[in-house]
């Protein structure tokens, strides 16, 4: 890597996000089956949001980066299929949690997904801001608006949008999936283990040869190559608006779902990987 990659890599992981207690904050609450629904139907509307190369491949080839273009395309070819993966996940872990059938077909995945926005309009439905209709709250709305930039073809929200896909796929790999693990499997809070079918999205998702540690290796590549003295501010604009959306994110769910965890916890500097 040349050092101006290195600079923004370093400045994504000394961002808040990047170490974001909440998962930690999950295994010390050990949440009702009612506010992991709710949880997860925040997640996997912010996930589905961020799958679609809507414009975003497109434009980068309009303006003459190829190489670039087709490494984002490859990101977006691969998100195929992780929506139900990621919904039957979520309705084994409330199942789990609840000890009952709460998602009796978890390959369902509009009724899983319907039964987690029902949570999460149980236990969020009154907060300022939230819309009823999709069940986002206002911080998820904004987190999944960083996203609406990709249909844009202009130079400017391009170059953005290669900010914020290099700080997604570092969260995704160093501290969502991981965290995600550390969580649903290896805290032995639900009968989940990388082995059960349900937990299929971990297994995809997670490690040296999961999905995103490919990601990260493409969208390094890709903003490493396009990155100089001309783009480098708006490449950084792009990765800062994610990572502030996608802690606002965090923080309010902490806070609404989990209670922020326990004190100790919370003044512990948090270390998922
Ligand atoms: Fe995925
Ligand atoms: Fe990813």
């Amino acid at each position: 890597m040349t050092k101006r990659i290195e600079e923004i890599v370093e400045y994504i992981r000394s961002h808040r996000c990047y170490k974001h207690p909440v998962f930690k904050h999950w295994v010390a609450v050990n949440p009702s089956p009612e506010a992991i629904g709710a949880f997860f139907h925040q997640l996997q509307c912010f996930c589905t949001a961020t799958r679609p190369g809507w414009n975003f491949p497109k434009a980068l080839e309009i303006l003459g980066m190829q190489m670039e273009s087709e490494l984002l395309q490859e990101i977006v070819d691969s998100e195929v299929d992780h929506g139900p993966a990621l919904a039957t996940m979520a309705g084994f872990i409330v199942n789990c949690a609840a000890k009952h059938s709460i998602c009796p077909n978890l390959y369902d995945r509009t009724a899983v997904e319907g039964k987690l926005k029902d949570y999460s309009d149980q236990l969020l439905g009154s907060l300022p801001g939230y819309d009823p209709e999709t069940g986002l709250t206002v911080q998820t709305q904004k987190a999944i608006a960083v996203f609406e930039r990709r249909k844009q073809k202009d130079y400017e929200p391009t170059l953005l949008n290669l900010g914020s896909a290099l700080a997604l796929e570092m969260v995704s790999n160093n501290h969502l999936i991981p965290g995600e693990k550390y969580c649903l499997i290896d805290r032995g809070l639900y009968e989940a283990t990388m082995e059960h079918p349900e937990m299929r999205y971990i297994v995809e998702h997670w490690g040296a040869l999961g999905a995103e540690q490919q990601h990260e290796e493409k969208i390094c590549k890709a903003v490493a190559s396009v990155l100089n003295e001309e783009t480098e501010a708006l490449i950084i604009e792009g990765a800062n608006g994610l990572l502030e959306s996608l802690v606002s994110f965090w923080d309010l769910l902490d806070t609404a779902l989990l209670q922020s965890g326990y004190k100790s916890a919370a003044r512990e500097t948090v270390k998922i990987v």
